[in-house]
């Protein structure tokens, strides 16, 4: 009788070696799942910020195999797999929920005990399931995801099923960027009806707030970015009003406060991943009252911090995910997302190839790209 255990599959996947280098799509060996995981074809893939901090040197583990966000079907599963068969379409995500830790009960937080974000780049389990074809060289893992690979191993906690009727391109772009400033929004500051509220940046992050805080009722949205292009995509997801920082010698805490009648803002989002900017944050918001939700992961120090202005009753919040729990949170945003109730269609910007995927790191910089697909 013939074995019908996974084997181990050899393709191709996008290999890191050294900090700030290009990628090289390398011939690589992913193993079975073990108990509990399940291994990925994957379909679709896209392109994150974070991505570009990771090839630029954060967390430096070499070789990497790069990509957390994500799309494809379960092509093998271990043991005690139950929550999903061969053939599901699924998108990994880089946060479990067990659902009984202390933080899983508090309802407060999406940051499990049990299934914590992982930065080792191994598996729960402390090894790697990947590595290089020619030398046998082992693979770290980014995340628990590694989507720019054609094929991919996790546990089987971090993943949510994909309701078919979504396009599989928006499914990667829920998979963290756009959730995560959406979940900012919804989730983290729960951003009351009414409210004022200040996004800076407005990549898939930014705009994900500005959907997110449209959604809970904001009356006015003041996006805020470098490229003029990015306001149109602000609009296109509820924006206001629009502020150009490089257009005036003005502060962006100045121009704020000027768009909102001297007093800031109840709501402002750090989407830029520039550090320097957490002061001005703060200062955009209302005295007594503002909150900041930290999302952008710089790596430059944050430099000169005010502390006055946040001393006058502000409050700082930082988020992973947007406060989204993948099992009690996400299915709600993909489900606004197939009644078209968020319209992802917006950040559709141009697809490539995995062999094409230093193009594809590069197009990122482009003024009038947002997100960048790439298809298996
Ligand atoms: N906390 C989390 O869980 C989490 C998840 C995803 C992404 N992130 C981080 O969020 C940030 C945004 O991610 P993204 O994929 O949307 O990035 P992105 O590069 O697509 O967007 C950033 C935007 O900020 C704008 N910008 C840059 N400098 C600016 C400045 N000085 N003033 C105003 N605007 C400026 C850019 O023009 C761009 O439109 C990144 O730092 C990323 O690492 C965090
Ligand atoms: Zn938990
Ligand atoms: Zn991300």
């Amino acid at each position: 009788m013939s074995d019908c255990r996974p084997q181990v599959i050899t393709c191709k996947a996008a290999v890191l070696w050294k900090a700030g280098e290009e990628l090289k799509v390398e011939e690589i060996k992913v193993d079975p799942p073990k108990t509990g995981e399940i291994r990925m074809k994957m379909l679709f893939a896209s392109v994150c910020h974070t991505d570009i901090l990771y090839r630029d040197g954060f967390l430096p583990l070499f070789p990497r195999a790069l990509g957390h966000e994500g799309v494809g079907y379960v092509e093998a599963v271990g043991e005690n797999v139950k929550n999903v068969k061969i053939g599901d379409v699924v998108m990994p995500i880089y946060l479990g929920e067990c659902g009984n830790c202390l933080n899983c009960k508090s309802g407060k937080s999406n940051l499990c005990h049990v299934y914590p974000l992982n930065l080792s780049a191994l598996l729960p389990d402390g090894t790697s399931r990947m590595s290089i074809c020619s030398t046998g060289e082992k693979l770290y893992h980014q995340l628990s995801c590694s989507t720019w690979s054609e094929y991919t191993v996790f546990d089987s906690n971090y993943m949510v099923k994909v309701d078919p009727k979504l396009p599989l391109p928006h499914a990667s772009f829920l998979s963290c960027g756009f959730t995560t400033g959406f979940g900012s929004a919804w989730r983290t500051a729960s951003v009351e009806k009414g409210s004022a509220v200040a996004v800076l940046g407005l990549g898939a992050v930014g705009l994900g707030a500005i959907e997110g805080a449209r959604m809970q009722g904001a009356i006015k949205i003041i996006g805020v970015d470098l490229i003029n292009f990015k306001g149109k995509k602000g609009t296109a997801f509820g924006m206001t009003d629009f502020i150009n920082p490089k257009e005036s010698g003005k502060s962006i805490s100045e121009l704020v406060k000027e768009a909102t009648g001297g007093l800031g803002v109840d709501y402002c989002f750090e989407c830029t991943g520039v550090a320097s900017l957490l002061s001005e944050a703060i200062e955009s918001t209302k005295v007594g009252l503002g909150t900041v939700v930290l999302i952008g992961t710089g790596t430059d120090p944050v430099g000169h911090f005010n502390i006055v202005p946040f001393l006058c009753g502000r409050t700082l919040k930082g988020t992973i995910f947007g406060g989204v729990r993948t099992h009690s949170d996400l299915p709600t945003i993909i489900n606004k997302s197939v009644n078209k109730e968020i319209n992802l269609e917006e950040l559709l910007t141009p697809e490539f190839s995995l062999n094409d995927i230093n193009k594809a790191l590069d197009t990122t910089k482009h003024p009038d790209c947002v997100k960048v697909l790439i298809k298996f």
